[in-house]
């Protein structure tokens, strides 16, 4: 099984190191890793943020493990050949339009939530965000309105098949989750007052539900969710929702359960496949000073081993090793502790 590894910018390199240490502890057999050059340090090297040789890695690969692209030493660069460009040619160009985002309390983070503790206590959810099309991907652009002022515009759109094909997966996990003990909830977040887009979201969301009556689908305008994910989180099972929603709406969820720094997720197409990346960026006020939280990349190594390399039991090892070394006082500047990088990662490979 082959794992193309893309640490990237700024704290990538870090916290992918870390999470390659675990993985290395588990010593499973057929691991093999191919690494490549991904985002700002893309460009610097060779020129363009996702070179040819990296989207060939990653087209062969069984899964990938990315660390995080963005560098403000870009931030003057034409669009197309800026760092964030790698991540969004990655999903578009390999079909990754599942992106399952977990927001899950670890008791040993109440006290390092924003939220109060027994508020915080009940956050269990899985965002289910759809990551290729949406305002990401429409056609944009800059223009001259008539009175010679400039305009920019980006062009927000679903088609129903786009938006069947995400609705089927959230379900899905609904369904699975369900039977793990959750309640097979799945509330599809939209803002269908103002947009034909969530109009079109919502019909279809429906319509597919006729093929889930075990599930329990509700729907709420986006506006609303930010709003009753800090009021009362408990009450969120799986959550689906578009690409800028679901951007915005998990970075929220994850202050809520106490660090942007402890979220993983997984992004995978139809076939299971899939590329597996912290939620937080680059980091670059902190990058190269052994800082950064590695546990978002470590959780994500692990969603890697049960999305596509299919080995649950190994990845329920890397979550309960976490767990331990957070009870055992693991923590970063970011949940108020004082741990580097690597002490973080020791301390999950003690746990392990
Ligand atoms: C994310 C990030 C990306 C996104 C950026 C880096 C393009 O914020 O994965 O959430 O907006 O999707
Ligand atoms: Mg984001």
């Amino acid at each position: 099984m082959l794992i193309a590894l893309l640490p990237g910018d700024g704290i990538g390199p870090e916290v992918i190191a870390q999470a390659r240490r675990v993985l290395d502890a588990l010593a499973i057999d057929g691991l093999v890793y191919e690494e490549g050059l991904v985002g700002g340090a893309a460009y610097k090297a060779v020129g363009h943020p996702l070179p040819a040789e990296t989207l060939d890695i990653a087209r062969r690969a069984d899964a990938i493990l990315f660390g995080a692209v963005g560098d403000p030493d870009c931030d003057a660069l034409e669009r197309h050949l800026r760092p964030e460009q790698a991540i969004l040619g990655l999903r578009k160009e390999l079909t990754l339009f599942a992106n399952l985002r977990p927001a899950k309390m670890f008791p040993e983070l109440a006290d390092a939530s924003t939220l109060r503790p027994e508020v915080a206590a009940a956050i269990d959810l899985m965002i289910v965000r759809e990551l290729t099309g949406d305002v990401y991907f429409g056609e944009k652009g800059m223009r001259k309105t008539a009175d010679g002022q400039r305009e920019g515009y980006d062009v927000m759109c679903y088609s129903e098949s786009e938006v069947r094909r995400i609705a089927h997966v959230a379900f899905r996990t609904a369904q699975a989750r369900a039977k793990n003990g959750g309640g097979g909830k799945l509330c599809s977040v939209d803002k269908a007052n103002v947009l034909e887009t969530s109009q079109l979201w919502r019909d279809v969301v429906i319509e597919t539900a006729a093929e889930y009556p075990d599930v329990t689908l509700t729907h709420m305008y986006v506006d609303n969710a930010a709003m009753q994910l800090v009021r009362n989180p408990g009450q969120f099972d799986v959550i689906v929702t578009g690409n800028l929603f679901g951007d915005i709406l998990s970075d929220q969820a994850s202050m809520c359960v106490g660090s942007i720094g402890m979220l993983a997720s997984a992004s995978l197409d139809s076939n299971g496949k899939g590329l597996y990346e912290p939620i937080h960026g680059s980091a670059p006020d902190i990058a190269g000073q052994n800082k950064a939280n590695p546990l978002a990349t470590i959780l994500s190594a692990a969603m890697m081993l049960r999305y596509s390399l299919n080995l649950p039991a190994q990845a329920d090892r890397i979550e309960a090793a976490v767990a331990k070394a957070l009870a055992g006082g693991a923590r970063g500047a970011d949940l108020g502790g004082s741990m580097s990088t690597v002490q973080i990662g020791d301390a999950v490979l003690a746990a392990l």
